[in-house]
């Protein structure tokens, strides 16, 4: 199966292409030269120009689309070009390049304001008092959209445009809502991450997942098996057998 991955040079990219390049044959496309290996072939150019970002898509099977301005304080004329923009140019060149499938990186920033409410508004500081792990409402699929800044609104409106590209022209789509990756792949340092972690094995086994199973539209938590998660993964595992090992307690 062919793979582009936009955002290639990044964090996620990088640990992606590096576990499953024996599984995929991947391109990549970023507006940065990879400084960790991906050694593939690589479009550098910038997504949001169309002309010059849409010949990555040539004869490309499947594409994952993580190119973005990550953090969540990003700024409204950055998220504007590399989020809203950027999207947009990555769906409509799969639609014209008749892509079959896009894995798209949103966030858990589109539902953060969540963490406004108990139980998880005390999860994320490490106040786990009378709580019981799983014995709460997890945060799921379902639930409306509550973006917690103009990052997590990119990431609410990449959903919204996998869901018409699906719908209308019958493009696959798997939305993201990914939690916490970094690349000393644990969670220690942040109280929150403790809820919030997806380990590289978790990440790479969802993706890799997302890319060979079955599946229309569908919108699935990146977050490993943590005791305090609060976001649901059994729709996960029970649409593509997603199967996270990892819990944030071993470091604790
Ligand atoms: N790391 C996390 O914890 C996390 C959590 C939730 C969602 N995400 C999402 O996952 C994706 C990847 O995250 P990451 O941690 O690897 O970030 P990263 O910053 O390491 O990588 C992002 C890459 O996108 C590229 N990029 C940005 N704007 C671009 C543009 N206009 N054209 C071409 N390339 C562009 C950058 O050059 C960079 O290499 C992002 O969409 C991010 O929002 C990450």
């Amino acid at each position: 199966m062919k793979v582009l991955v936009t955002g290639s040079s990044g964090l996620i990219g990088s640990t992606l292409i590096n576990a499953l390049s024996d599984q995929f044959d991947f391109s990549g496309l970023d507006a940065r030269k990879p400084e960790r290996i991906p050694d593939v072939p690589t479009i550098i150019a910038d997504g949001a120009d169309y002309k010059s970002m849409s010949k990555a898509f040539a004869e490309v099977d499947a594409v994952v689309h993580l190119a973005a301005n990550a953090p969540v304080e990003t700024p409204w004329h950055d998220v504007l070009k590399n989020n809203i923009s950027t999207t947009h140019n990555v769906f409509e060149a799969c639609r014209t390049n008749s892509v079959k499938r896009v894995i798209f990186a949103s966030s858990n920033h589109a539902v953060g304001n969540f963490e406004m409410d108990e139980p998880y508004s005390r999860i994320r500081v490490g106040d786990y008092k009378g709580l019981v792990p799983g014995k709460f409402k997890q945060i799921d699929h379902r639930v409306p959209v509550r973006p917690d800044s103009d990052y997590g609104v990119s990431k609410v409106f990449g959903e919204a445009t996998g869901r018409y590209y699906s719908e209308h022209f019958g493009l696959e789509v798997a939305c993201l809502r990914i939690g916490s990756v970094n690349r000393q792949n644990s969670p220690e340092g942040s109280i929150r991450s403790m809820a919030t972690w997806l380990s590289h094995r978790d990440l790479i086994n969802l993706v890799s997942q997302c890319l060979t199973q079955p599946l229309k539209y569908e919108i699935f938590y990146g977050v490993s098996d943590n005791t305090w998660r609060f976001w649901d993964t059994d729709h996960a595992k029970k649409t593509i057998g997603y199967a996270p090992i990892d819990n944030a307690e071993d470091y604790r």
